[in-house]
């Protein structure tokens, strides 16, 4: 009997599959139906700055107006009787999903400033959360800030949201640091017990017919993979932290090689909405069939066992193997 069970964050979970934020995660019936296929946690979607932001606009505005009497003002907009927040609606759903569900739940902060909006991360945990993760999504556009700068404002606000929580915190990261393992080590320093290689960035697109940018969100593809499990394999003996490892997993193949790399937990996401929830108890068949065709007995003895440090060519994760791959790619060619 193979034993799938894995630790993430100081959590027990029964496999290192975990569905992470997406709209799968928002809704009661899908997380349900997420927990019913094999799920071990999930990561609710993030309660995002910005919305926090608007809102709290929108309520100065409402006061601001009540105060004057002005309600036939043409920009003013009547508070509905039953308003609720985007918090109130947050901290209900994890009441609501951890009412239900008996896998751990992670909410999730996606911000960069250090306003009241991380002070969210207490009510989070109040409302039942087994641990958070922050999601700091941001693009460095100002060339007067340094990338000490921006590495210091991560830390803040990490430092921030640990002062008002007891629970787990992960931090959610982009590849583009200019040391990922320096980084990875200060958050360990500062006390974050988790991180999540990698945020994807969704990438603007220009429309030529009008002209105008529009975002675009498209889903991961398996090749994306790669540039986590080589970094999880980097950073694997660097660091006592957990490490999930996010983007680009969609089949057996990507969770195996995360796992073997060092991460303790596999986020999924695009290849759910494709696939649907079903879906993660097929890919926990095949997980199984692979470990036992290899011969491993645990998840446990599989982590990090292809990391850097342990292996049979430590090397081959790093730079050095760059001439070999494109000369291997010319010889393949002159073979043809
Ligand atoms: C529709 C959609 C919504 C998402 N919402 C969030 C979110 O609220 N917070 C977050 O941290 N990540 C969010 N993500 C990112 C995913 O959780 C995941 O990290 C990313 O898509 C990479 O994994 P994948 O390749 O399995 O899709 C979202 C992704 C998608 C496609």
């Amino acid at each position: 009997m193979i034993d799938l069970r894995t630790e993430y964050l100081g959590l027990k979970l029964d496999n290192p599959m975990v569905p992470s934020s997406s709209p799968l995660t928002r809704e009661l019936d899908t997380v349900k139906q997420l927990e019913d296929a094999g799920a071990s946690a999930v990561i609710l979607p993030s309660l995002f700055e910005e919305a926090v932001e608007k809102e709290q606009k929108q309520l100065e505005r409402y006061v601001h107006f009540q105060a004057l009497g002005h309600y036939e003002a043409e920009s003013y907009q009547p508070m509905p009787e039953d308003y609720s927040s985007e918090l109130d609606n947050y901290l209900e759903h994890i009441t609501e999903v951890k009412k239900h569900i008996d896998i751990p739940v992670i909410a999730s902060l996606n911000g960069i400033s250090r306003t009241g909006w991380i002070e969210y991360g207490k009510e989070m945990q109040e409302a039942g959360a087994d641990a958070l993760e922050l999601n700091v999504y941001y693009i460095a556009t100002d060339p007067r800030k340094s990338s000490e700068d921006i590495e210091a404002l991560y830390l803040e606000l990490l430092s921030d949201l640990l002062s008002h929580v007891s629970i787990p915190v992960a931090m959610k990261l982009s590849s583009q640091f200019s040391s990922l393992p320096n980084m990875v080590q200060k958050l360990q320093q500062a006390g974050a017990q988790g991180v999540v290689l990698f945020n994807r960035f969704y990438q603007p697109d220009i429309n030529l017919e009008t002209l105008e940018i529009n975002p675009e969100l498209q889903l991961s593809d398996p090749s994306e993979a790669l540039l986590r499990i080589r970094w999880i394999a980097l950073l694997r003996n660097w660091t006592q932290m957990s490490i999930a490892a996010t983007g680009g997993l969609h089949h057996a193949d990507e969770i195996l090689k995360a796992l073997l790399a060092g991460a303790d937990v596999t986020y999924l996401c695009s290849v759910l909405l494709q696939k649907g929830p079903a879906y993660l108890s097929t890919l926990k068949e095949q997980i199984i069939a692979w470990m036992e065709e290899k011969e491993y007995e645990s998840v446990v003895q599989m982590k990090g066992s292809v990391s850097q440090a342990c292996a049979i060519d430590p090397s081959a994760y790093e730079h050095s193997n760059y001439y070999l791959a494109l000369s291997n790619y010319r010889s393949k060619m002159n073979n043809a």
